[in-house]
């Protein structure tokens, strides 16, 4: 249980909103373990068409909690990544309804790869998208590699993901991984009137042509495994180590 999520359920739409502004909607396992249970409940319940995933009003999320990065870091745990990021990572590759992501202010690291498995995303003009996992020693995740290519090319994932480059909301839309770049305040009112939009087609016909889109599950799932494997290794790295120290070693100067 956590009050960092909350999940709301409206005119078919179920919004699940990360809502911890003081650490920039950083993601805990609670916060993990929540949302994955919010989209794994989604699948079984006829009255949902679509799903929202928001950060509110100003940010998206900070990414993957650091304090509990470092505490990977020095576990003696043998396990690949911690059980609740995966949890939420095979939630969004097991999902089967209409994903949107409203993303007003920074996305960081899974806070952009959670929008490769999105079906629509809005941002706002002050969105930010990045995955500097290379600057913390680690590897992409949630499929990313597989997916963040087939999302804007080779060049462009290259730039995001091995050179830890942030791109805008403008950039992003470019890539074509954001569909619409809408005001600061108006994400998720925006995410909203897609999902009704969504809604009002016709259900069986949304899934199955959705999932026509989609590279296989199993393929989505291998990659993930792939991923993760590399990522519990790196995580105990002593690059790892050292950025997780710089960051908080950053705030105890400022
Ligand atoms: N994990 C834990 N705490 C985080 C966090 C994270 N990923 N991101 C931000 N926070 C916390 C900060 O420690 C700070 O807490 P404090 O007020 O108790 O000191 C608070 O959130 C606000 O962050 P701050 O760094 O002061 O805000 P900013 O606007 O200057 O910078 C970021 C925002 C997101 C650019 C910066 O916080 C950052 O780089 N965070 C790390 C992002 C990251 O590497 N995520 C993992 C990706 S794989």
């Amino acid at each position: 249980m956590t009050d960092h999520v909350i999940v709301t359920d409206e005119d078919s739409t179920r919004v699940i909103a990360m809502r911890r502004p003081d650490k920039k909607n950083a993601l805990t396992q609670a916060m993990y373990f929540a949302m994955a249970d919010a989209i794994t409940s989604a699948q079984t319940d006829d009255s949902i068409r679509s799903i929202v995933i928001s950060g509110g009003s100003g940010v998206f999320t900070a990414g993957n909690d650091l304090e509990d990065f470092a505490k990977a870091n020095t576990s003696n745990s043998d396990a690949d990544r911690p059980l609740a990021a995966t949890t939420f990572l095979k939630a969004l590759a097991d999902n089967e309804k209409p994903l949107i992501g409203a993303v007003d202010g920074i996305a960081v690291g899974v806070g952009t790869t959670m929008l490769f498995h999105c079906d629509y995303v809005l941002a706002s003009t002050i969105a930010t998208f990045s995955t500097p996992f290379i600057h913390l020693g680690l590897v992409p995740e949630a499929a990313s590699s597989l997916l963040a290519p087939r999302a804007m090319g080779h060049h462009r994932a290259f730039s995001m993901l091995v050179m830890g480059r942030t791109v805008s909301a403008e950039e992003a839309r470019e890539a074509g991984f954001v569909n619409v770049v809408v005001a600061s305040g108006h994400t998720e009112v925006e995410a909203r009137k897609v999902a009704r939009e969504i809604g009002a087609l016709p259900k069986d016909a949304v899934a199955l042509t959705r999932k026509l889109l989609k590279p296989p599950r199993e393929d989505i799932i291998r990659r993930m495994d792939e991923e993760s494997r590399h990522f519990g290794e790196r995580l105990k790295s002593d690059e790892a180590r050292n950025a997780f120290m710089a960051f908080f070693a950053r705030k105890k100067k400022a």
